[in-house]
């Protein structure tokens, strides 16, 4: 279902370039397989047949129906891996891929941004609305607030009985402020397993819940994600096993000196899933003075912004290009008669066609021009396909990581914004950091 290709990454990198690293990348593969690496508590993500029982898969799908008999809108509250996995999947499928009966998916909770809130409330009030706060340690300050007005909205709106029925709290089997909120209130919840970090968490309840809501079929996202499970652990062969050989790669060219990875796509539905990948990698990889800086960029938009950086600009990136060959949606550009605005040999063709076209010009460009470049071409991004993309690029964070000796599991740098942050917000034990940090303002 998905295709590497790389001929655009020679010289940087060949074939024996890549076989001088693969002791590398089999003992990297082999770490996260046996779970004996750094962070190996948090590997739950890595078989994705084995995240959720059927169980639980049943339970899903029965409160997606209630949602869906109940509400138009499903409010998700979260941010990170609480968040962006559920809307990568949501903005990348193709609407015809969801049954008619989902329901439309809001986000809240990841910022703080008062603007935006006050739209989101005042837009509430024109749809049955339902809720499901998103949180794995149960208490993030972003989406505890969202959630704190979101509960007020729904009490004030419903009363509080049935405000209940329509909230969904998925977070930590036990431990929380949002586990305990959740059992005080008699909220219906969903556990996130304690051995899946935030990134690594869209095929659990946290982004499966929102994805079934809405319509889409996560049987198939789940099955994708396993067949890309077997594909990308059948061998440890750089050469033969194109997830291994994309990991390596990254990490080859950043020992070169490329320290930015772009991944770019010609379709904007894809912004989220470069949004989700962005995180899988900063938190991942960029730890202890090390790891790729992950951007995006969504062309033709960004090439006549950040295009002409790629074309021209420093020499310290490389590009992956996320594509979609055969997409379900069709538009023609008419046959006008005339050629009065130049496009009469474009006539009768179609835009997914010309935007593959401008795929191949630009990536033989930016490589003329001194960026290396690959390609991870799926022919249509249906549920499975995507279900494998997810798969591929989280076990490629995996092992990418432990070749650089690196826990991928982890996010200690997260903490430093938010102690600072409690304490000029007064928060009770911040005392003395907020004296510090208010001297320095
Ligand atoms: O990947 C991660 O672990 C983080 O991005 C978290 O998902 C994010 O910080 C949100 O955390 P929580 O789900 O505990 O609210």
């Amino acid at each position: 279902m998905i295709r590497y290709e790389h001929k655009n990454l020679k010289p940087w990198i060949t074939d024996d370039v890549l076989k001088l690293l693969q002791p590398q990348v089999s003992s990297a593969a082999d770490l996260l397989a046996s779970r004996k690496g750094p962070g190996g508590d948090f590997l739950g993500w890595y078989e994705p047949a084995k995240v959720v029982s059927s169980d639980e898969i049943k339970a899903t799908k029965e409160a997606s129906k209630r949602i869906q008999d109940q509400s138009e809108l499903l409010v998700t509250v979260g941010i990170g891996g609480s968040y962006l996995g559920a809307r990568a999947v949501l903005e990348a499928l193709p609407w015809d891929e969801a049954s008619e009966n989902g329901v439309d998916i809001d986000f809240a909770g990841h910022h703080m941004s008062a603007r935006d809130t006050e739209m989101l409330l005042d837009h509430l009030d024109d749809y049955e609305v339902s809720i499901n706060v998103i949180s794995k340690s149960g208490t993030t300050t972003e989406p505890a607030i969202a959630f704190r007005l979101l509960k007020a909205y729904m009490e004030e709106r419903y009363g509080k009985d049935e405000a209940k029925s329509r909230i969904y709290a998925t977070t930590d089997s036990k431990k929380g402020a949002l586990r305990k909120l959740a059992t005080e209130e008699g909220y219906a919840t969903f556990v996130i397993p304690d051995d899946v970090g935030g990134r690594f968490s869209v095929l659990s309840p946290v982004g499966l819940l929102p994805i079934a809501a809405a319509g889409y079929d996560i049987d198939a996202l789940l099955a994708g994600a396993q067949e890309g499970f077997a594909k990308y652990g059948a061998s440890t062969d750089v050469l033969a096993n194109d997830c291994l050989r994309y990991a390596a790669t990254r990490v080859a060219l950043y020992r070169q000196g490329k320290a930015i990875e772009i991944l770019s796509t010609f379709e904007p539905a894809f912004h989220y899933l470069i949004e989700w990948w962005k995180q899988l990698n900063g938190e991942s990889e960029g730890k202890n003075g090390t790891g790729l800086f992950p951007a995006g960029c969504e062309f033709s938009t960004d090439l006549h912004s950040m295009g002409q950086w790629i074309q021209e600009g420093q020499r310290n990136a490389f590009e992956t290009f996320l594509i979609e060959e055969k997409p379900t949606s069709s538009v023609v550009v008419p046959d006008t008669g005339d050629d009065l605005d130049g496009l009469a040999y474009l006539a009768g063709r179609d835009l997914s066609e010309i935007n593959l076209e401008a795929w191949k010009g630009v990536s033989l460009a930016h490589y003329d021009g001194g960026m290396p470049n690959s390609s991870l071409i799926v022919e249509t991004m249906d549920t499975r396909t995507l279900g494998e993309v997810i798969h591929f690029f989280e076990r490629a964070t995996g092992v990418s990581c432990y070749m650089q000796g690196v826990n991928p599991f982890d996010q200690p740098g997260v903490e430093a914004y938010k102690a600072n942050m409690f304490a000029l917000l007064g928060k009770p034990g911040f005392e003395a950091q907020a004296k510090a940090l208010r001297a320095r303002l």
